[in-house]
């Protein structure tokens, strides 16, 4: 069963002893970090950005440093404080206050933090939009969260279907255009005129900072709700599982429409001033490994179906450029591969440290130490505070190499307090005192864990999670599609692929130029990365007679497997 173990390198880890630590440990010491501690009234944006700003040593180092093909720009910790103070101010003009849902809809650039960090100061709860989606998905996220205010670009506004958003009373639109009103605020002449002065609003651990939108194997996109509490966890994990220090230069590539990009894209570099570099425009194994070259990053964040890209692109690419700052490496979001950690110490020569987490539980839970040993296929151990098992679907627990639910004590910090407005959606998650992930997997003898994969039909493509559900519901709204059924298909550089079975209605025949709209259809009305890359046409769709659809069946069709238990299929 075991295969090569990785044995931890000598090094200076801020976590050297790992079983030590879960033994000694409460997260109370962590609170002691904060200034908070004492009065605990808190904000995310006062811990993250001014802190560090009011420190003479600190209120001029360079907190962002951005680049993309067409800007470069370097922002100060003491530069963010002010615009982001100037942003809060815009915000409390248009009357925005404690609770109210604000969100962003734009492309990764300097301005995204000072609009995030501007309205966390208001006590408003931020709710970034992933820059693809469409309009369909923004439609369902701004309708779900009434949002008062969107914060997007002349550009992308052209997705926002503003006729059925009652509640959306202003947009603030970042970028040249000629559209200001009554509604539409131009936000580079606000800015001008805003202060850079703000009382931040301070609030409790327990209310509202972020909502995240993700998806279910049911149902529309669940709004994941966070608080500003959570930043414990981000500070405590930035220390142990990132291993930052004062001088580190940190890539977190993910963008902050989701939560890796915001909890590690934003809030754990921040909580400890760490200089952090954002990206814009697209992949090529060249551009990011310029970025890692020109940035001398020395710790970076990834996600497997990137590494897989550049195991792809060679060890040519990465002799191309100097690498040598790079000192610490983690993946999180899809399975990483055993081969691609054994590339990584051959093109790298360092090792890749697989994280486990979810939008849900807002930071890291499962984990590979610097100071531990790595099993290639293993997401790792808990971290220090975190209770981690695999249980039976009652939540009893179940002995080592049992595959069952991966499921986590309840709670942590960083976990969600809710599902906007559907509470019993939430409830559902817990069962027995755990939360229950919706993962396989099983425990090692030794309490290393192995992802074996989704128990529901979500979809892990690139590691974008996507609903089968969404997609379905999109392809019917096709004139030509009767009935469709949206499967994850495994893919060996993707993770997995969407792949849709529809049948179509009468008077419509089977042609590629008919798939290809219906498959732009998709892309162009939710996103492209939930667009099928395979569209099957089939003479029906399985259903059982309560009229689900039978999507493990399909599955089981189109991988050749067997077909299971099917006495529930309609027929
Ligand atoms: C799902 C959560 C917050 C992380 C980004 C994704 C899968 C996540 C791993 C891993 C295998 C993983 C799980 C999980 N996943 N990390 N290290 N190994 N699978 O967040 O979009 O909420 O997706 O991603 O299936 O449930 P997300």
């Amino acid at each position: 069963m075991d295969m090569q173990r990785i044995p931890a390198r000598e090094g200076n880890f801020n976590l050297q002893n790992y079983e030590k630590m879960r033994e000694t440990f409460s997260w109370d010491e962590i609170k002691k970090n904060f200034s908070w501690y004492e009065t605990g009234k808190v904000n995310m944006a006062y811990e993250a950005i001014d802190r560090h700003a009011e420190d003479p040593a600190k209120k001029d180092k360079t907190a962002l440093l951005y680049s993309s093909p067409d800007r470069e720009e370097k922002v100060t910790f003491d530069e963010l404080r002010q615009r982001s103070n100037q942003f809060a101010n815009v915000l409390k003009k248009y009357d925005v206050e404690k609770g109210d849902r604000v969100f962003l809809f734009l492309p990764r650039s300097p301005e995204f933090y000072a609009v995030f960090f501007g309205i966390l100061k208001t006590g408003a709860i931020a709710g970034p939009l992933f820059e693809a989606f469409m309009e369909q998905a923004v439609r369902e996220r701004l309708q779900d969260s009434e949002a008062s205010i969107l914060v997007t670009t002349p550009d992308l506004l052209e997705r926002v279907p503003q006729e059925e958003l009652p509640d959306l009373e202003k947009i603030i639109l970042v970028g040249e255009n000629n559209e200001v009103s009554d509604k539409y605020i131009d936000y580079a002449s606000e800015m001008k005129e805003a202060s850079t002065d703000f009382a931040i609003e301070w609030v409790d651990l327990e209310d509202g900072m972020l909502i995240h939108y993700t998806s279910g194997s049911t149902g529309k996109p669940k709004g994941v709700y966070h608080v500003h509490h959570a930043m414990i966890q981000h500070y405590a994990t930035a220390e142990w599982v990132l291993d930052l220090k004062q001088d580190d230069v940190y890539w977190c590539t993910a963008d902050p429409g989701w939560v890796t990009g915001t909890s590690y894209g934003i809030f754990a570099p921040w909580l400890h001033g760490v200089t952090n570099v954002v990206r814009g425009g697209r992949f090529s194994p060249d551009a990011w490994y310029g970025t890692i070259e020109q940035h001398n990053v020395t710790v970076w964040y990834t996600a497997p179906t990137a590494l897989r890209k550049l195991v792809s692109a060679g060890e040519e690419a990465v002799k191309r450029h100097d690498l040598s700052s790079l000192r610490h490496m983690l993946s999180v979001g899809e399975p990483l591969n055993p081969e691609v950690i054994t590339w990584g110490l051959k093109a790298f020569d360092l090792r890749i440290h697989d994280t486990w987490w979810m939008t849900e539980t807002g930071a890291q839970l499962i984990v590979n130490l610097p100071s531990e040993e790595i099993r290639p296929g293993s997401m790792g151990k808990p971290i220090p505070g975190i209770e981690a098992s695999i249980v039976d679907n009652e939540g009893n627990e179940v002995p080592p190499y049992q595959m069952g639910n991966l499921a986590i004590k309840a709670p942590w910090p960083a976990m969600m307090r809710s599902i906007w407005k559907r509470p019993e959606k939430y409830e559902s998650y817990f069962i027995n005192g755990w939360y229950v992930s919706g993962d396989s997997a099983y425990k090692d003898e030794d309490g290393y864990f192995w992802f074996q994969g989704r128990l529901d039909d979500v979809i892990n493509t690139s590691g974008e999670r996507v609903g089968p559900f969404e997609v379905e519901s999109k392809l019917i709204e096709h004139p030509a599609v009767a009935e469709a059924g949206v499967i994850g298909k495994p893919d060996p550089e993707r993770g997995e692929i969407v792949k849709a079975f529809i049948t179509l209605n009468d008077g419509y025949q089977n042609s590629d130029e008919l798939l290809e709209e219906i498959r732009q259809f998709v892309k162009t009305g939710l996103s492209a990365h939930a667009a099928p890359r395979e569209l099957e046409v089939k003479e029906g769709i399985p259903k059982t007679r309560s009229g689900k659809i039978m999507r493990r069946l399909l599955k089981s069709w189109e991988l050749g497997l067997p077909t299971g238990d099917t006495s529930t299929l309609e027929t």
